[in-house]
C-alpha cells in the first residue's frame, strides 16, 4: 500500500547515497536508468543484512541460517509473486537476467512446440536479447523469425501485427517499451489478437518494471520478463513469470542440483514448479535484494511514479526540442520516460563523453538494438533514461551540457 502522500522527489533522491557523490567535480546528473538503476539505502542494507546476518545455502540444510535464508528468498518470490498478481510462487522462477529468462523460454519452450517451417513473431522495437535466443532456435530447429514493423513515431503498425499472426506463428515475443526509444506497446490488445489465434505471448517487461505496475493475469500474457537491477535491485537477478499450464508441460532448461526429483545413472525425474527451472545454487542475496526494490517502489506507489516521470518526460522533449539541431527519434503516442536524439552529424560517443565532463551521465550507442537503428537510418543515439530520483534540474543539466556541445563544435 502506498503510504507516501506527497511525492517527494529530494526525499527519493535522499534514498539513493550515490547522490552524494561528486562526477568530475561536478553534481551527478544520472540520466542512464535504462541500463541499470541506482540503488535505494532499503536495498543496500537487504543485501548487507543478507550477508551479515542471515547467508546460508537456500533448500539445502536443516540448520538455522540455511532455514532462515530459504526463507528470505522464498520470500522474496512471493513478494513478486504478489507484485505482478501471479496466480501461485510456482508461476515464478528466478533467473540472473532478462536475457537468461528469455533463453530459458527460447529453449525449452522452442524443443517443446517449434519445428520446422514455424514462425516466430517478434517487432522492431525489439532488444536484441528478444531477439537472438529466438534466431538460435530457429536456425536449429529450421523456424523462420518475423518482425512486425513500426512507423516513424515508433509505433507498432497493429494491422500489420494481425497479419502477422499466421497459423505457422507458434510464438509471439515482443517488448513492453522500447528501451532505445521509450515506445509502449499496447500489450493487452497484443496478447488478446495473439490468443484470439491460441499464440502464446512472451513480453519483455525490463524497461516497463520500474515505470509502472504490471498485472500478468489481468494482462494474460503467457511469460513476462523482466531484470531486477533496472527497477533498483542487485544486478544478476531476473525473474520469468510463466502460466503454470505452460511450465508444467515444457522440459527443463538447465540441468543440476535442486531441479530434480531423483537422479540415477539410468534416468533423472525432474522438480515440479519453479523448482524444475532454477539448477544449481541460485542468485540467493539478488533475489532477496529484488524482493526489498519492489517493496520500495510499490511504498512510493505507481501512480505517483508515472506522473512524475511522465512531467519529466515532457519537459525534457519540450526543452530538448527548443534546440534546433536536435532530432528526437521515437515520439510514439504513449513513451516511457525515455528520450532518444541525435544531433546534426556529431557522434553520439562525443556528444555523450563531452557532457559526461559536466557531470550528465546518458547512455550512447545502438542501445543493442540495432534493427531499431536500421530503421531510423541512423548508427547509434544519445538516450536520457530517466528514473523515480530524476528531477528538474537533472533536465535542466542535461539541456546546458548538450549547449557546451553545440558551442564545442561551433
Ligand atoms: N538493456 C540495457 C539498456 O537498454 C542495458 O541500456
Amino acid at each position: 500500500m502506498n503510504d507516501m502522500t506527497v511525492f517527494d522527489v529530494e526525499k527519493i533522491r535522499g534514498d539513493f547515497p550515490i547522490f552524494e557523490e561528486k562526477i568530475h567535480g561536478k553534481r551527478l546528473t544520472f540520466l542512464d536508468s535504462g541500463a541499470s538503476a541506482q540503488k535505494p539505502v532499503a536495498v543496500l542494507d537487504a543485501v548487507q543484512d543478507a550477508y551479515r546476518h542471515t547467508y546460508a545455502n537456500v533448500h539445502r540444510g536443516v540448520h538455522y541460517l540455511s532455514q532462515k535464508s530459504t526463507e528470505l528468498y522464498e520470500g522474496a518470490r512471493e513478494t513478486v509473486r504478489d507484485h505482478l498478481n501471479a496466480a501461485s510462487v510456482d508461476e515464478i522462477i528466478f533467473t540472473k537476467s532478462t536475457t537468461e529468462a528469455i533463453n530459458l523460454v527460447a529453449n525449452s519452450f522452442g524443443q517443446m512446440a517449434i519445428g520446422e517451417g514455424d514462425e516466430i513473431l517478434l517487432s522492431y522495437l525489439e532488444h536484441h536479447s528478444n531477439i537472438v535466443p529466438w534466431q538460435l532456435v530457429a536456425e536449429r530447429v529450421g523456424a523462420t523469425v518475423k518482425a512486425v514493423p513500426i512507423d516513424t513515431n515508433g509505433d507498432l503498425l497493429r494491422d500489420r501485427y494481425e497479419e502477422m499472426l499466421t497459423d505457422r506463428t507458434k510464438i509471439v515475443a515482443i517488448t513492453h517499451v522500447s528501451n532505445a526509444i521509450g515506445t509502449v506497446n499496447p500489450v493487452k490488445e497484443l496478447i488478446a489478437k495473439a490468443h484470439s489465434k491460441d499464440i502464446p505471448v512472451l513480453i519483455d517487461g525490463s524497461q516497463a518494471i520500474p515505470h509502472m505496475k504490471v498485472d500478468v493475469r489481468d494482462l494474460d500474457a503467457d511469460f513476462y520478463v523482466f531484470t531486477g537491477h533496472k527497477v533498483f535491485a542487485p544486478t544478476g537477478i531476473g525473474v520469468l513469470f510463466g502460466k503454470a499450464e505452460l511450465l508444467e508441460k515444457m522440459p527443463p532448461y538447465q540441468g543440476g542440483g535442486d531441479m530434480i526429483n531423483r537422479v540415477t545413472f539410468e534416468k533423472t525425474t525432474f522438480a515440479t514448479g519453479h523448482s524444475k527451472f532454477e539448477a544449481g545454487t541460485p542468485p540467493i542475496v539478488q533475489a532477496i535484494g529484488l524482493g526489498a526494490a519492489i517493496d520500495y517502489v510499490n511504498k512510493i506507489g505507481f501512480d505517483q511514479i508515472a506522473a512524475h516521470e511522465q512531467s519529466l518526460l515532457s519537459y525534457a522533449t519540450q526543452e530538448l526540442g527548443k534546440l534546433n539541431n536536435i532530432r528526437i527519434i521515437g515520439q510514439a503516442k504513449q513513451k516511457a520516460a525515455i528520450v532518444s536524439f541525435t544531433m546534426d552529424d556529431i557522434h553520439p560517443h562525443d556528444i555523450g563523453t563531452i557532457i559526461d565532463q559536466a557531470g550528465v551521465a546518458v547512455r550512447v550507442g545502438h542501445h543493442c538494438a540495432q534493427p531499431l537503428m536500421d530503421f531510423y537510418d541512423v548508427p547509434s543515439t544519445v538516450r536520457a533514461s530517466f528514473a523515480l530520483y530524476n528531477n528538474k534540474e537533472d533536465v535542466d543539466a542535461l539541456v546546458e551540457s548538450i549547449k557546451m556541445v553545440q558551442e564545442f563544435f561551433r
